[in-house]
């Protein structure tokens, strides 16, 4: 089984062994008000119904010891609390209730019998909550809630079924002073609750450290070079209508009227400069440089490296195109709302000998329909064609600007993944048929020399991209089934570091989590959803090992900014080193990654699924000696 499918299988068991323990007792305690005879057969079934509970107990364990084995960050908090909350009581149902349910004396007590039984339901219980609540790693406070819940529902059952006090019957002194020590008790309870999960969702200011009062360079000091030759563009924010070729019409907003944005072409070596305006009602933007390793000043990430445009209102962009490749540009304002509206674009950097025959293809959900738009053009949910002459070299720019992965093919012809992220791939093979998974605002450029025949380039949920010769045409190659292609063992190894001076874990997850103030499910990193999530703290020339673990049901494409990562390995499988700065890591697996702290400043960092950024995972690495005259209150509001 699959570290997916144990985790999906553990969440299935987690609610069956409760319900089963729980109707185990809840039968047991039926008994108390039958004849005698009539309380043996429930007694039997009850006993059934344990032994029941006692083997999906058995299996919860099991399944736990497999996901144990790809990482102990999955089960820190069930080996720890949630198994024995339920483990131990269950024991004590074995030897005490079943033999009694299976062979009651002369005066069974059904209380007595059932209130292990019950006790082990709650423990179960305490347990779904505990994966709810806790992540990884364990804390103090959400132990202290779990078990308040669990002693409190224990305690007050054990108080319900001991005949007393609470049994129908005059107000008495001594009932009045009991009432006044439950209320203390759970007034008590609740304040350890609030107090504890509170405290567990909550932490420190996102900036601490790292604020306008700490001594250090001002991260919007980190800019890049102005000069004279610079390649000069504007990019204007404004509404704009689109119309796809299928009839819908979507409401956008663009830059300069287009969506996707004008592609930026520049040559390796140039300076840009980028002037934003921001003509968009009610609408504030930034513009971030995906996979562009900025200085940390041009990052346009609104509170950290600058103060969002405000409509009516500009800043300029200034960096060196030193890395030739495919990137891509978002505004970061509002993120989740603002790139599936439109508010991004293409940037191309070209090597010094730019290549022939190269073409960029945005893929972008307007609505609900999957749109290509090749080099540039208006986007289309129709099928898209081009036309190359035979014997020319082909390269196609990919960039996934949704929230969700793509499934692509190429057919027609073998082709090569030639750069991922932007950067080369080292010793890149042939592929025939095959197809690729590309992350969630990652790029794959694909090379090839255009055939005779035509070629074809799918996405799933799209018609594609039809590259014929010029001239009267063969027909359509069918699109590629074949397997898909793990990207982290395609081409060549390439060197990787083997000594680290920090060790950084990023566990996912979807637990309870204050988002925006409010306490709800959210997308979590080490339990704790933005503005919470602890700030890794790295120094100028450290290299960093991130481990990143998916708890989750959820892919999460992760996507630290202003550095490229190397791929170490993938559920414990070593990887081929490739640089990446978007890579997905699927439920259940464990990606270890390297950084190197090359480039100051205070970086974001976030799932690329912009809605689970939204709702909490986004976080901060940050460069000792860098600080922030921004804020993320005030406006800014980068997922
Ligand atoms: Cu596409 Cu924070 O980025
Ligand atoms: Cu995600």
């Amino acid at each position: 089984m699959t570290t997916a499918q144990l985790i999906a299988l553990d969440q299935i068991l987690f609610i069956l062994v409760a319900a089963v323990w729980a109707a185990a007792g809840g039968v047991a305690l039926t008994a108390a008000r039958q004849p005698r005879e009539a309380a043996r057969r429930t007694f039997l079934a009850a006993a059934a119904l344990c032994a029941a509970a006692i083997a999906v107990t058995a299996l919860r364990l099991l399944v736990t010891v497999g996901l144990a084995r790809a990482g102990w960050s999955l089960v820190a908090e069930k080996v720890t609390l949630a198994l024995p909350l339920v483990v131990v009581p269950a024991l004590a149902s074995a030897v005490i209730s079943l033999p009694r349910l299976l062979r009651p004396g002369p005066e069974p007590s059904a209380r007595r019998v059932a209130f292990p039984l019950l006790v082990t339901a709650y423990g179960a219980a305490a347990g779904i909550i505990c994966g709810v609540v806790i992540s990884y790693p364990v804390t103090a406070g959400g132990v202290v809630a779990v078990l308040a819940l669990f002693s409190g529902a224990s305690a007050l059952t054990w108080r319900l079924l001991t005949p007393g006090p609470l049994s129908p019957g005059r107000l008495s002194p001594g009932r009045r002073s009991g009432d006044r020590w439950r209320l203390a008790g759970v007034s008590v309870l609740l304040v350890a609750l609030i107090w504890a999960v509170s405290g567990n969702w909550s932490g420190g200011h996102l900036h601490a450290g790292h604020d306008a009062t700490a001594f250090g360079v001002p991260v919007d000091q980190l800019l890049g070079p102005s000069g004279r030759e610079a390649r000069r563009f504007t990019l204007t924010a404004r509404p704009a209508t689109v119309r796809l070729p299928s009839g819908r019409t979507v409401e956008a907003w663009s830059f300069n009227g287009q969506v996707p944005g004008p592609v930026l072409r520049v040559r390796q070596g140039d300076l840009v400069e980028v002037t934003l305006l921001n003509r968009l009602p009610g609408q504030p933007v930034t513009i971030h440089w995906h996979g562009y390793d900025v200085p940390g000043g041009e990052d346009g990430v609104p509170g950290v490296t600058q103060d969002a445009v405000k409509p009516g209102q500009s800043h300029v962009y200034r960096f060196r195109a030193t890395d030739p490749g495919t990137y891509w540009y978002h505004s970061h304002q509002n993120s989740s709302l603002a790139v599936p509206r439109g508010l991004f674009g293409m940037l191309i950097v070209d090597p010094a000998q730019p290549p022939k025959g190269d073409h960029t293809v945005a893929l972008h959900t307007f609505g609900d329909r999957l749109t290509m738009s090749v080099d540039g053009s208006a986007p289309t949910d129709e099928r898209a064609t081009a036309s190359i002459p035979p014997g020319s070299p082909v390269r196609l720019r990919i960039v996934d600007t949704d929230s969700l992965p793509l499934t692509l093919g190429l057919s027609g012809v073998p082709y090569r993944i030639a750069a991922v992220d932007g950067g080369d791939v080292p010793g890149a093979t042939d592929l025939t048929g095959r197809r690729l998974h590309l992350a969630a605002g990652g790029r794959y450029d694909l090379t090839f020399t255009m055939p005779s025949r035509p070629v074809l380039l799918c996405a799933e949920g799209h018609p594609g991209l039809l590259i014929r010769n010029p001239g009267p045409g063969a027909p359509a190659p069918a699109a590629a089934s074949g397997p898909v292609v793990d990207i982290t063992r395609y081409g060549s190894r390439v060197p990787v570091p083997g000594r680290f001076d920090q060790e950084v874990t990023w566990v996912l997850d979807r637990t309870l989590a204050l988002v925006d103030g409010v306490p709800k499910l959210g997308y979590t990193v080490n339990g704790k959803a933005w503005p919470y999530i602890p700030t890794p703290l790295v120094r100028q020339g450290q290299t960093i090992k991130i481990t990143v673990v998916n708890r989750g049901r959820d892919t999460h494409p992760m996507h630290p900014h202003g550095h490229h990562v190397q791929i170490l390995s993938r559920d414990g499988v070593r990887a081929n080193g490739l640089r990446m700065d978007t890579f997905d890591v699927a439920p259940g697996e464990v990606w270890e990654v390297a950084l190197i702290a090359d480039n100051p400043g205070i970086w974001m960092s976030h799932c690329h699924d912009l809605n689970h950024a939204a709702q909490g995972m986004e976080f901060h690495l940050a460069y000792e000696g860098i600080t922030t005259p921004f804020d993320v209150s005030a406006g800014n509001h980068p997922a």
